[in-house]
């Protein structure tokens, strides 16, 4: 009883101390960690220390965060550049290429996307109870993608893909799977998240997440498979990543970000899928780039791919207003990084983070899903080919 008002007392004072802006002290950054404490990014500047089950309630009621706690270094802050490069984290800072210019091979490519597919990974990514980062189905899920991208590396081994898990904090591994480039770099990257959450029960709660985020990372492997398959052998390496541990506050994607930045790896750009297959029944289908947190000037480079390869068009979302997937935690680290959206935001899926999320919903669409594994081909092959 004593000891547990003490350790209560301590946890609040540790509170109140460095719930403040700007950097933390290493001494607080420390001290708190050790106490089991996380260290929340909720907006630009702003810090808050809450403790795992208060978590849950910022995930719940506030929008979006960036949970730091394994990625801050209180002697550098290195987020502050990335952050203060644009408003709203918008970077232009790259140049991509004016449009398209190989139809010619990736056409035939597309054409090679199939719908079955999609639906066996999704089918098997909604099999696990759920994939939360914390639970031992939630690296289930992380060892059944890896094996799945093995296999497909195994169709064509001339191609020489790889696969491999990338280990974080908690039981749940991302995956990289790569297709090696004649150069070692700069790297063009596709992201998605594979892991879901049941907002009510997060440990033990049934969660599909077929929409968030299987259609994505579904799309990645789909894409990763036609180009293994047909023999694709780039100038500068692809990777795919499906990031752990997004839900709890982009903890994979930033812990990938951080290291690929401190070991002083070239990005060319980065391409978010999360969210890619409900589109609202009685509204426009397209494809809703956000406008927050990320390239412009990518932006307009994929905009000229769905012109040329998909079957719909683009739009301009509405902003999330938050960092409120992976592409954020690369746009923090001053990568260009971009997120196609499944509808413009405020129309998209109302069924996400919970058991609802099948794909039973309606307006949830193969063929919507179908569009974005086009521009996982058309991006890869147009900036690393
Ligand atoms: N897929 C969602 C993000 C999303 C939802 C974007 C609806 C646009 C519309 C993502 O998995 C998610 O839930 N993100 C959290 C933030 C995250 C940092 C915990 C969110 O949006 O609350
Ligand atoms: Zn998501």
């Amino acid at each position: 009883m004593r000891f547990t008002l003490r350790l209560s007392a301590i946890v609040l004072s540790a509170v109140v101390l460095v719930n403040a802006a700007g950097p933390i002290p290493k001494k607080e950054f420390e001290k708190n960690k050790a106490l089991g404490l996380r260290l929340l990014n909720i907006e630009l500047g702003k810090y808050v220390w809450r403790t795992e089950f208060e978590k849950f309630d910022v995930m719940r009621t506030n929008k979006g965060f960036f949970d730091v706690t394994d990625v801050y270094d209180p002697e550098e802050d290195d987020f502050k550049p990335a952050l203060v490069k644009g408003e709203m984290g918008v970077t232009a800072v790259s140049a991509f290429p004016s449009g398209p210019t190989r139809q010619n091979v990736i056409q035939p490519v597309i054409n090679t996307l199939a719908i079955a597919n999609l639906q066996t990974y999704v089918a098997n990514l909604t099999s696990f109870n759920n994939r939360y980062y914390r639970s031992q189905t939630g690296a289930q899920a992380s060892q059944w993608i890896l094996d799945t991208v093995n296999s497909i590396a195994a169709l064509n081994p001339s191609v020489g893909a790889t696969g491999a898990f990338f280990n974080n904090t908690f039981v749940q591994p991302s995956i990289i799977a790569t297709i090696p480039g004649k150069t070692n770099g700069p790297i063009t990257i596709l992201g998605a998240h594979m892991d879901s959450v049941n907002q009510a029960n997060p440990t033990n709660g049934r969660a599909p997440g077929a929409d968030d985020d299987a259609s994505g990372s579904a799309d990645l492997l789909e894409t990763f498979r036609a180009l293994v398959v047909a023999g694709f052998k780039p100038s500068t390496p692809v990777e795919f990543h499906w990031y752990a541990g997004e839900e709890g506050g982009l903890l994979g994607s930033q812990a990938i970000a951080q290291s690929y930045k401190r070991a002083g790896k070239q990005v060319k750009a980065m391409l978010q899928l999360d969210m890619t297959a409900y589109t609202k029944p009685g509204t426009k289908e397209v494809v809703a780039f956000l406008p927050d947190y990320i390239d412009s000037t990518l932006n307009t480079f994929l905009e000229s791919l769905v012109d040329e390869y998909l079957s719909i068009p683009w739009a301009i979302s509405p902003a999330c207003g938050y960092a409120c997937s992976d592409h954020a935690s690369w746009n923090r680290q001053g990568f260009p990084s971009s997120m196609p959206f499944e509808t413009p935001f405020g129309t998209d899926n109302p069924q996400i983070h919970t058991t609802g999320d099948t794909t039973t919903v309606n307006g949830f669409s193969w063929t919507h899903m179908l569009e974005y594994a086009k521009l996982g081909v058309a991006y890869a092959y147009e900036l690393a080919a």
